[in-house]
């Protein structure tokens, strides 16, 4: 039996893109699931955020991770050209797994998440989406993998608000849809529920997060412009937002 505290210490030194807030997040939607339930995770890097769930989801969840480990929209500004280190991300996730105890647990397929689909039988009860970040894979992992999430089903998006090709996908595919309903967010990571009242949408509640997208933007052209100090000025941890 786990507990949160020892599980997001025992992650100190896995690399990754996830905060605490973040964490206590996947782990609380995580914990809440009931054996038979699935969890499907797309993009998955060197394993901090699969470890989370695996170690939180009782005992008969079926856990996928999906992250093809090709070089691909690997991080922040990797978009491309990064295969060496992507073999090496692939290595580490399942050395991390493994130290975690989670390895035998989980189910990683290799592949990008749309070649994936037919991989995952049934319904997905808890869908991660933190693959590539560009406008169109993130569009599409929300359509197509969010369309298996049930209603009452949980879909969370990591860089919402803040990547600009998510942003643009969330508002191509939640605010004007009746299926999902906006519950609110840990940093850039935001949460949706599967609605089948009709009353999702949300749209007013996501417009009142554009300020923090806005704030998150400046912060990266001035991260990008090498400008830290004046990022830090303006309220940045001098981090690359997430
Ligand atoms: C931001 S990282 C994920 C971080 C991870 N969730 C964590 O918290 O440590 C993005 C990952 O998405 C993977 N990726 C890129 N394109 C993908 C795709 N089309 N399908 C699935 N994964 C993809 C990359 O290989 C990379 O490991």
């Amino acid at each position: 039996m786990s507990d949160f505290e020892s599980v997001f210490a025992s992650l100190a030194n896995v690399n990754g893109w996830m905060t605490r807030d973040q964490a206590r997040r996947l782990w609380n939607r995580a914990g809440e699931l009931a054996s038979g339930d699935t969890v499907v995770e797309i993009g998955s890097f060197q394993g901090r955020s699969m470890c989370v769930l695996a170690s939180s989801a009782p005992a008969g969840v079926t856990l996928y991770a999906i992250d093809p480990h090709g070089g691909n929209d690997r991080g922040p500004q990797e978009i491309d050209g990064f295969a060496d280190e992507a073999e090496n991300d692939h290595q580490l996730f399942l050395a991390n797994l493994t130290n975690a105890g989670v390895r035998e647990r989980v189910t990683h397929l290799r592949k990008f998440s749309d070649d994936a689909l037919g991989d995952v039988p049934g319904a997905v009860q808890l869908l991660y989406v933190d693959g590539a970040h560009r406008y169109g894979p993130a569009s599409s992992d929300i359509r197509q993998w969010g369309a298996k999430v049930p209603t009452g089903g949980v879909m969370l998006v990591h860089d919402s608000f803040s990547s600009i090709g998510v942003t643009f996908a969330l508002i191509a595919t939640t605010w004007f849809s009746k299926g999902w309903v906006y519950e609110g967010r840990s940093q850039s990571m935001a949460q949706f529920r599967k609605s089948s009242s009709g009353r999702g949408g949300s749209i007013l509640r996501q417009v009142a997060q554009l300020p923090y997208f806005a704030k998150n933007l400046v912060y990266k052209v001035l991260l990008a412009a090498k400008l830290k100090p004046v990022a830090k000025a303006l309220g940045s941890t001098g981090e690359w937002p997430y």
